[in-house]
């Protein structure tokens, strides 16, 4: 495989790098001496592929693949109702099994040990492969292996905010992987390692463009359909399938129409055509995203429809092909004033979609942030989890880190996820938590799961910070399993990156665990969010936002900062969850503190839980913030010479990087809060 050249930032988790324990190797090599992979088929040429590369770079083998009945074989991979694996299956174990699902497990057959890796589709056997080839690379004992699991969804989306010039949206990490100029790149075979990277996590859908669709890209469902059939070709080969992003304006801007009206014939009928075409050319096409009325995109408000309206009508062109559609829920006023304190762009969304509930069609599906505001370091759950009954629904993440530190600061968001997804809604009494509401275990959805904006660019480590490259791998885990902590995601990534040392996969994982919690305490405190500067979010700049009309406004002035977001006195946000959240969050005291600033609006003086009052704790954790980076550059040197030369002086670089920026941020927080509060740091440390 092309991917073998490459450098080990390249291949990412799936270096394939061999085993260190000698021992381990022999017993393993004797396991897959005959592997017997029956089925044809794109996704079947793919694990054929995976599997030599996998067995060789571990294990040092040129393993014997065969397609024909052998007995002498000793791993068998197939569907389940291929025999000789049919035989070795409980009718339990063929029940469980879901249809993306896989089952390993050593057995016997012929009288000598196998290992089966089996599912109901071949995607299943794709998924299980990778799983086998990850426990040989992190040293796993198999004799008793035994391992069925099956996603928890059926949505494991990708969101590319490519533009077809090259450029990404809030990306990091160079350029398109896919597009320059306004063609493909000339490398298609880095498309395919990235379906790779992909699938090997799970993940099995793809956006390729934008949500913000510009004049080139809206083409792409006419005459540029072409890239998109290559694109799909390339993915279809890891079980992924593509979906679009398109432009609602589309019928007036490439069809000639005077309207995009969704309840107009003429318009219903341009995207039947549309769509008609696009399966003739992928037959397998997903469907499309939507961005409207946000952002200055367009969309049904324009023609007084609601988005029940504008969704409807394009899921009914995509239904007879069993085609999605998917809409965003991220719907604001992006021209507040600022002096208006009434409007609040965290109730946006939920004004917007709750009316709605329920006039959706069971092919469309609404995608959530997972904050009422915009990927900030800390923000309350969206209130429409939870609110939302019967639609479709699925979280909307942002891997790509916009807001946390644009991969030059390393902010692990596994952790914060996973805060997320076990936030408790109370929709159906204790225990509905995020994680089943898109597990589609709590209301009744045809559709549910994940979608995440992605952090890859052209760079040689994909990431721009390789150890960004743990936010993807833990993303696509957390879709296929939402209930997997946040130490065993580590654990397992570190293994599959850097090898099975405990002393490096002990201080990799400390230092990720703890990273988004340190980038937390030196940016902006307790929930408030933004104080970047404006555009390109990098950096601080706390009144950057707080006259514009984006309606991101923390409201600091000589006697205290936050939002009043209760429902006696301010927005009435926190009214908007069920009463155990809302009366939590509308009590300044039961309020959780790490969103104090995000519900009240509070004085320099109050005092916290801690006893410190809130000035004192912005300086406080501001200060704390550098020194846990400070903390962290010296664990990453302890591993020098331990770990690939490369990885660890790339790293290095970016700490240092890091450490210079949370100083500014340290000392803009810190200065501007000494101005506006005229109170001194009761520690006396240097404050500019
Ligand atoms: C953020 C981001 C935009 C993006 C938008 C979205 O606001 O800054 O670049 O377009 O989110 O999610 O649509």
């Amino acid at each position: 495989m092309s991917v073998r050249s490459h450098s080990k930032a390249y291949e990412c988790w799936l270096t394939y790098a061999p085993l260190e324990d000698v021992n381990l190797v022999k017993q393993y090599q004797e396991k897959f001496k005959i592997v017997l992979i029956k089925g044809d088929g794109p996704v079947m040429e793919s694990v054929r592929e995976e599997l030599k590369a996998g067995l060789k770079g571990i294990l040092g083998i040129e393993a014997v693949i065969t397609t024909d009945n052998n007995q002498d074989a000793t791993v068998l991979v197939m569907k389940t109702d291929q025999e000789p694996v049919k035989s070795l299956l409980t009718d339990d174990e063929i029940r469980k099994l879901a249809g993306e699902g896989f089952l390993l497990k050593t057995t016997v057959y012929e009288d000598k040990e196998v290992i089966i890796v089996t599912a109901k589709s071949e995607r299943g056997i794709f998924y299980g492969t990778f799983r086998l080839l990850k426990q040989l690379r992190m040293g796993k004992d198999l004799s008793h292996l035994y391992h069925l699991s099956n996603p928890s969804s059926p949505m494991r989306m990708i969101n590319q905010w490519d533009n077809l010039d090259g450029s990404i949206e809030r990306g990091y990490a160079g350029n398109s992987i896919f597009y320059k100029n306004n063609e493909l790149t000339e490398n298609l075979e880095r498309i395919k390692d990235y379906a790779r990277l992909l699938a090997s996590v799970g993940l099995n859908s793809v956006v390729i463009n934008n949500v913000n669709v510009h004049q080139e890209e809206t083409r792409l469902i006419t005459d540029r359909l072409d890239m998109v059939k290559t694109i799909a070709d390339i993915f279809r080969k890891y079980g992924i399938v593509t979906f679009l992003s398109i432009n609602f304006a589309s019928p007036v801007e490439l069809g000639g129409l005077d309207t995009a009206d969704p309840l107009n014939e003429d318009v219903k009928k341009w995207w039947k055509d549309i769509v008609a075409n696009i399966y003739a050319e992928i037959p397998d096409f997903g469907g499309f995203l939507v961005k409207a009325d946000s952002e200055h995109r367009p969309g049904p408000f324009t023609y007084n429809r609601d988005h029940a309206d504008g969704a409807n009508m394009l899921a009914e062109a995509l239904e007879p092909y069993g085609g999605i559609l998917i809409w965003r829920a991220f719907v604001y006023n992006c021209l507040q004033d600022w002096r208006d304190t009434k409007t609040d762009r965290a109730r946006a969304a939920y004004d917007t979609f709750m009316p709605l509930d329920g006039r959706f069609k069971d092919n469309v599906i609404i995608q959530i942030k997972n904050g009422p505001m915009d990927f900030q370091v800390r923000e309350p759950v969206s209130p429409l989890f939870g609110g939302l009954k019967k639609t479709n629904q699925i979280l909307e993440l942002q891997i790509t880190q916009e807001y946390t530190g644009q991969q030059k600061h390393l902010c692990y968001l596994i952790p914060q996820w996973k805060e997320v997804l076990e936030f408790d809604t109370y929709a159906k009494g204790k225990g509905s938590t995020v994680s089943k509401i898109i597990s589609g275990s709590v209301f009744p959805q045809k559709y549910y799961g994940f979608a995440a904006v992605s952090n890859i660019g052209n760079d040689e480590n994909w990431t721009g910070h390789t150890l960004a490259q743990a936010n993807l791998y833990g993303y696509g885990r957390l879709a296929w399993d939402p209930e997997l902590s946040a130490e065993e995601i580590t654990d397992e990534w570190v293994r599959l990156t850097f090898g099975n040392d405990p002393e490096i996969i002990k201080t990799i994982s400390r230092i990720l665990l703890k990273s988004w919690e340190t980038y937390e305490k030196y940016t902006s405190p307790l929930g408030i969010g933004w104080m970047v500067n404006p555009n390109h979010h990098y950096g601080p700049n706390v009144d950057g936002y707080e006259y514009s009309p984006w309606g991101t406004y923390h409201r600091a002035d000589h006697h205290g900062i936050g939002v009043d977001r209760t429902v006696k006195f301010g927005t009435g946000y926190a009214g908007l969850y069920y009463p155990e959240n809302a009366e939590k969050y509308e009590s300044l005291e039961k309020c959780p503190e790490e969103l104090l600033l995000f519900f009240h609006r509070v004085p320099y003086t109050y005092r916290l839980k801690s006893g410190k009052t809130l000035i004192q704790h912005i300086y406080d954790t501001h200060f704390e913030g550098v020194e846990e980076v400070e903390e962290m550059i010296r664990d990453w040197q302890r591993l020098k010479g331990k770990i690939d030369e490369e990885a660890y002086l790339h790293v290095m670089e970016r700490f240092n990087i890091q450490l210079e920026h949370a100083k500014e941020w340290r000392d803009v927080i810190n200065s501007y809060f000494y101005r506006k509060s005229g109170i001194p740091d009761e520690l006396n440390r240097k404050i500019y």
